[in-house]
């Protein structure tokens, strides 16, 4: 008998050692694994290209996703078939991994079908250098649209985005410039997203230019001058309308028989569109007056603007 207890603590001692072994070779391989996989993290950091403009906007997933959501179920209950989860993942398909200078339209396409939608005619309202004053417009005037109140231009606003061929696959860091290279994800987004928005204008269409610019109102170079004005199709849309405003109290540096002015018109009268410029149009004008109400131009009756 005491021979076979002294044999059966000799085996619970070897099981003991066996497993305290086991164990520590378990510990040993974790703790290198680990130091493998975070020293692949630091080195993939510097690997990511370095451009001038500012990085990926943070949570980008997040921003998109509820803008998305925000504008189906706040602005156009009427497009709730759109499905966002699809649409994220078609941005983000279209630049991540890949090369921050060698986005194509053909990479967009996917997001601008899903996300496209109808816009009814004589509501589309284009812009150049007035982005706040449009805007303000925009929210309190629902007869009007610009690209931004569009589901496209709403989850894009004033946000960024680029990819890298090094993991995690996004810059948050750093993305190029146009000057840097012209095919980088946003130009190439905004281009083709105001493409399809002018080809989508029918009826009569306006677009708010800013009068208080010294070079000129209309500039070639805009995405209104060099995208927009070129795809709005002549068997859709009859007129244009342009609004002209300056700055209250500001340079009327341009009125609508100014230079910049008449080779837009120069260019419109080519496309076969009928085209009324107004100096000041009152019902914007009436809102800049909201931050200048004892302005002259903003008095309630007033013998130099016409009021219709
Ligand atoms: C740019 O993209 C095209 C098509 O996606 C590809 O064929 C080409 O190799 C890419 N060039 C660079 C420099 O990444
Ligand atoms: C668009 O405006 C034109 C001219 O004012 C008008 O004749 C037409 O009925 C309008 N169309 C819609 C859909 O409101
Ligand atoms: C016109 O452009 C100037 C300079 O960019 C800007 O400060 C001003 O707010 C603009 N005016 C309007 C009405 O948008
Ligand atoms: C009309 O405006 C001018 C200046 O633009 C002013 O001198 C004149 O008194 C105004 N007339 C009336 C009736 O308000």
């Amino acid at each position: 008998m005491p021979f076979q207890q002294g044999s059966a603590r000799r085996r619970q001692r070897t099981v003991l050692l066996v497993g305290i072994v086991l164990l520590l070779a378990a510990l040993v391989l974790a703790v290198v694994l680990a130091s493998l996989l975070t020293h692949g993290k630091h080195e993939d950091s510097p690997k990511m290209l370095k451009w001038k403009d500012r990085g990926t906007t943070k949570n980008l997933q997040e921003v998109v996703l509820g803008r998305c959501y925000n504008y189906i179920t706040e602005r156009y209950p009427e497009l709730g078939d759109k499905d966002c989860l699809k649409i994220w993942e078609s941005l983000k398909d279209a630049f991540i991994y890949k090369n921050p200078c060698n986005i194509t339209a053909e990479d967009y396409q996917p997001l601008m079908d899903l996300a496209s939608h109808h816009i009814p005619c004589n509501k589309s309202l284009f812009w150049s250098k007035t982005n706040d004053l449009v805007h303000r417009y925009t929210k309190s005037n629902q007869n009007f649209l610009t690209l931004e109140d569009t589901l496209l231009g709403y989850m894009a606003d004033k946000i960024s985005w680029c990819g890298d061929p090094s993991t995690p696959g996004i810059n948050y860091e750093s993305c190029p410039k146009r000057s840097e290279c012209e095919s980088n994800p946003s130009s190439v987004f905004w281009k083709m997203a105001s493409k399809m928005f002018a080809e989508a204008a029918c009826g009569v269409v306006q677009v708010m230019l800013n009068g208080s610019i010294e070079a000129g109102a209309f500039r070639s170079s805009s995405i209104f001058g060099s995208i927009e004005v070129f795809n709005l199709n002549p068997d859709k849309v009859s007129e244009v309308h342009i609004w002209l405003m300056r700055d209250i109290g500001g340079p009327q540096s341009e009125s609508c028989s100014g230079h910049s002015i008449q080779r837009l018109k120069n260019i419109l009268e080519e496309r076969n569109f009928k085209i009324i410029c107004e100096d000041n149009y009152r019902p914007v004008q009436l809102l800049q007056c909201v931050h200048n109400p004892d302005h002259t131009d903003c008095r309630l009756c007033t013998n130099s603007t016409a009021v219709p």
